[in-house]
């Protein structure tokens, strides 16, 4: 008998392994021999058919083709399926008190308009409700940082970003902020909406074939980062928002509810964030 030649299902898995093992990066070597056994394995346990495998592949294609500079339907098939969610937790513990972590979504644009603190980040005029956020960004010893970048994006009161939207300027709601001399950021803008993520493509299709919701609780993105701290990525969600606990894609913590105050109309929000020491890194933005 030839043991080189493959001679039932149940040896594939490990002759692809001996055919990755000359692989030079030890970690892209860890990486796929995990991702080889679990994909086995996922085969296995579901009795994948030939068809379900050629559905999948071609879920796979239609995500790549639906993205593009404006759209990325790749990162909301990740999000939707809390494969971000979980790498973000499992990635920025909060043992030292620094603030939880929350997926990045595909919405972050590189490059947003520098601003002065207290301005408005309210580019096009609308007549809903205005909202004031501040806060203070210090790092695990409790200590101000000066000069943290305060980079925040959020959708429209009506539950559109601007680049999903054409009546909205190019770069409305989006800024980023200098913390001043106490470590304090502080913006104008619009109360943001919950809204549903775009469902017009693949992913829309298989929520729709769950019976889940599109929805995310208003939120605003926050991605505060300064010299010699590790970037957090983050969101701050509405207290009083629907959807708090059925987020479609389980981004909601309970320390990242924040209080969503309001006086006559006009709501304010304190937020404070807390580095840890790390190396100050940006993420490559998932659309242009
Ligand atoms: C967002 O909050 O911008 C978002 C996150 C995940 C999927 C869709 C949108
Ligand atoms: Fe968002």
């Amino acid at each position: 008998m030839n043991h080189h030649l493959i001679d039932s299902e149940a040896s594939v898995t490990r002759f692809v392994i001996a055919a990755m093992s000359d692989t030079q990066d030890p970690r892209l070597k860890r990486i796929m021999e995990c991702a080889v056994q679990h994909l086995h394995a996922f085969a296995r346990e579901c009795d994948l058919s030939e068809d379900e495998l050629e559905a999948g592949l071609r879920f796979i294609t239609e995500i790549g083709q639906q993205t593009h500079h404006s759209h990325n339907e790749v990162v909301l098939a990740a999000d939707v399926l809390g494969l971000s969610t979980l790498v973000a937790l499992r990635n920025n513990p909060s043992a030292h008190g620094q603030t939880a972590a929350a997926l990045l979504g595909p919405f972050w644009r590189k490059d947003a308009p520098i601003c002065t603190n207290g301005e408005s980040i309210a580019r096009t005029p609308s007549s809903h409700p205005s909202l004031e956020v501040s806060g203070y960004v210090r790092d695990d010893a409790g200590n101000p940082i000066t000069q943290a970048q305060v980079d925040v994006w959020q959708a429209s009161p009506t539950g559109l970003y601007e680049n999903q939207d054409a009546a909205q300027e190019d770069m409305n709601l989006r800024g980023r902020f200098l913390t001043d001399d106490k470590g304090r950021y502080l913006f104008k803008t619009v109360r943001p909406a919950g809204y549903p993520v775009p469902t017009d493509g693949s992913v829309g299709k298989l929520l729709r074939a769950q019976k889940r919701h599109p929805y995310r609780p208003a939120h605003i993105h926050f991605m505060v980062s300064a010299p010699g701290h590790k970037t957090l990525i983050t969101q701050v969600f509405a207290d009083d928002s629907e959807y708090l606990s059925t987020d479609v894609v389980l981004g909601v913590t309970k320390a990242l509810v924040g209080m969503f105050q309001e006086k006559d109309g006009c709501y304010s929000l304190n937020y404070d964030f807390v580095l840890q020491e790390g190396i100050s890194k940006f993420p490559e933005p998932p659309i242009k």
